[in-house]
């Protein structure tokens, strides 16, 4: 295979950046008076303005060529048609089946996906209503006023968040989340709680994640405790593609919720994994979210790649990292709901595209997905906003900005729309040290108003995009979230990863296990510093 850096794409891209460096945003606006609206997109009621990113017509048919020259027309009909395009693990990727309507007939070998799913579907909507109703109670006959979801990574980051941003169209049972081993989060959770009131999701792909298990234990441990070992078919539901080891856990049968090995952790909140939410939100809203879903992978399987937003997006993404030295990619979303949907779209795009060799194994020769990082605005604003207008690396940013707010308060909407709207125009515009010069007259003078100038001037010409959509609402964070998942995948084949495994999480897995050996008295293998911080834990 002939290295990324070397073929005849890479090559233009890397001669056009030469000469893009010097141009400032501002002067792209000067040259094409026209440039706000051609470089916007809309899609499944999201619309991408991405004028203040550092491209022109050349640049975006260069990283047209790209696209075409790694086949992403080709990949994308690839995974709709569920070939197993996760080789390393022998796999399809369907997760797009998860959220398409009954009859759209997705097909993975002799495997009818859509079928599948929506059996599944049904059971879980029939379990979640029978829940809300009250028709199926606790070993007590009370009804479940509190749903806990365990599970860690995938299994958690996905239904979390949705719940936390679709907090106002929530009517059934609280629901809660329990992911990390630190027993403090199990602890704050429980404390909380009525055993008798209590229903349990314990909710793993593979049914072994020691997080996971050590809790769902606990849990059960916390139950029994309360209310005998007889209580626990009740209170207890699976959600995992390891049906025997559910068993062995004692689950039944008809609590069980199964998914199949095409759908990747970081991409199962779409399947039994969000069952805690189909309980929460209803059957009514969870389909709304899967319809925005679907209608975002409509546009992405059908619109040409110069009008398909998440294409767009991976492009912009690898020209800003590329080629122009963007050193990490931030996104600021500017709504208080969508507080965990950095944390979300991190094990997105980091557990995905966060690795070091090409699809046949050889080594990348570009880098490979930036750190993602970010916080809501405006809080973001007070924290490091600081370093992305004057730091001394360029950052690109994505901001989101539900526009409509979903709370009373009007005027604070206003501020915070005013807030999203004039960070991307600050990042852009920068400030001249005459800008600072004329703003301090009458204030410094001489040597000190000179001294004060650079720390006051802002480079400017940092690039960023703005998504905008109505509010957060199921619709349209469905379409958000399937965005992103695809614009993940679009990066995995121009830069020709395996998006869909995750072989760099085992090594730590596995040492974990080596230090509980040695903890407990076995011989185990361990580095010098390793064991010496050991005997040290061991003294407090
Ligand atoms: O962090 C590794 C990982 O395997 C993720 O990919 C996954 O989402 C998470 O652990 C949880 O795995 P499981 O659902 O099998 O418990």
């Amino acid at each position: 295979m002939q290295p990324l850096n070397q073929t005849p794409a890479w090559y233009e891209l890397s001669r056009l950046a030469d000469t893009f460096r010097g141009r400032s945003l501002p002067s792209l606006f000067d040259a094409d008076t026209a440039r706000a609206q051609t470089l916007a997109l809309e899609a499944c009621g999201l619309y991408l303005d991405y004028s203040k990113q550092p491209v022109d017509a050349t640049v975006l048919k260069a990283l047209l060529d790209l696209a075409r020259q790694q086949d992403v027309t080709g990949w994308i009909a690839r995974m709709f048609a569920g070939e197993r395009i996760n080789h390393t693990e022998d796999r399809a990727v369907f997760h797009v089946a998860l959220r398409a309507p009954r009859n759209a007939a997705f097909k993975s070998g002799s495997q009818d996906a859509s079928a599948d799913v929506h059996r599944v579907l049904d059971r879980m909507a029939s379990f979640a209503d029978g829940v809300r109703k009250g028709l199926l109670r606790s070993a007590t006959g009370e009804m479940f006023t509190d749903v806990v979801n365990i599970g860690i990574g995938g299994s958690d980051l996905g239904p979390r968040m949705v719940n936390e941003a679709l907090v106002d169209f929530a009517d059934g049972p609280r629901t809660h989340y329990v992911a990390n081993v630190d027993g403090a989060q199990l602890e704050a959770v429980l404390k909380r709680l009525e055993p008798a009131r209590t229903l349990f999701i314990v909710t793993s792909k593979t049914f072994t994640t020691l997080e996971t298990m050590a809790n769902a234990n606990a849990a059960r441990r916390w139950l029994v405790r309360a209310l005998g070992e007889h209580a626990v078919g009740e209170h207890f539901v699976a959600v995992s593609t390891n049906l025997p080891e559910v068993r062995k856990f004692g689950i039944l049968p008809d609590r069980v919720f199964e998914f199949w090995d095409w759908v990747g952790g970081r991409y199962s909140v779409w399947s039994a994994v969000g069952l805690a939410l189909l309980i929460s939100l209803g059957s009514k809203r969870f389909g709304e979210w899967l319809a925005g879903a679907h209608a975002m992978d409509e546009h992405f399987r059908q619109a040409p790649l110069e009008a398909n937003m998440p294409a767009l997006m991976a492009l912009l993404a690898v020209w800003n990292r590329n080629f122009l030295g963007g050193a990490t990619q931030v996104v600021a979303a500017y709504a208080q709901k969508l507080e965990s949907f950095v944390a979300w779209l991190q094990q997105l795009e980091m557990e995905s595209n966060g690795k070091s060799v090409h699809r046949d194994g050889s080594a990348v020769t570009v880098d490979s997905t930036p750190a993602l990082w970010g916080d809501v605005g405006t809080n973001g604003q007070h924290a490091f906003f600081q370093m992305l207008h004057q730091g001394s690396e360029v950052h690109p940013v994505d901001f989101i900005l539900p526009v409509l707010g979903s709370h009373p308060w009007l005027d604070q909407q206003r501020m915070l729309v005013a807030n999203c709207l004039a960070q991307s125009a600050a990042l852009m515009r920068g400030k001249t040290a005459d800008e600072v010069r004329e703003e301090l007259q009458g204030k410094l003078q001489g040597e000190a108003l000179e001294a004060a100038i650079p720390h006051r001037v802002f480079p400017g010409n940092r690039p960023s995009s703005t998504l905008l959509m109505p509010r957060v609402d199921p619709f349209h964070l469905g379409a958000l979230m399937a965005l992103y998942e695809h614009r993940t995948f679009v990066l995995s084949v121009l830069w020709n990863i395996n998006a869909f495994d995750q072989w760099g999480v085992e090594l730590g897995k596995k040492l974990a296990q080596t230090v509980l050996q040695a903890m407990s008295g076995q011989a185990a293998d361990l580095d010098p510093s390793t064991a010496e911080l050991l005997n040290k834990s061991l003294k407090y």
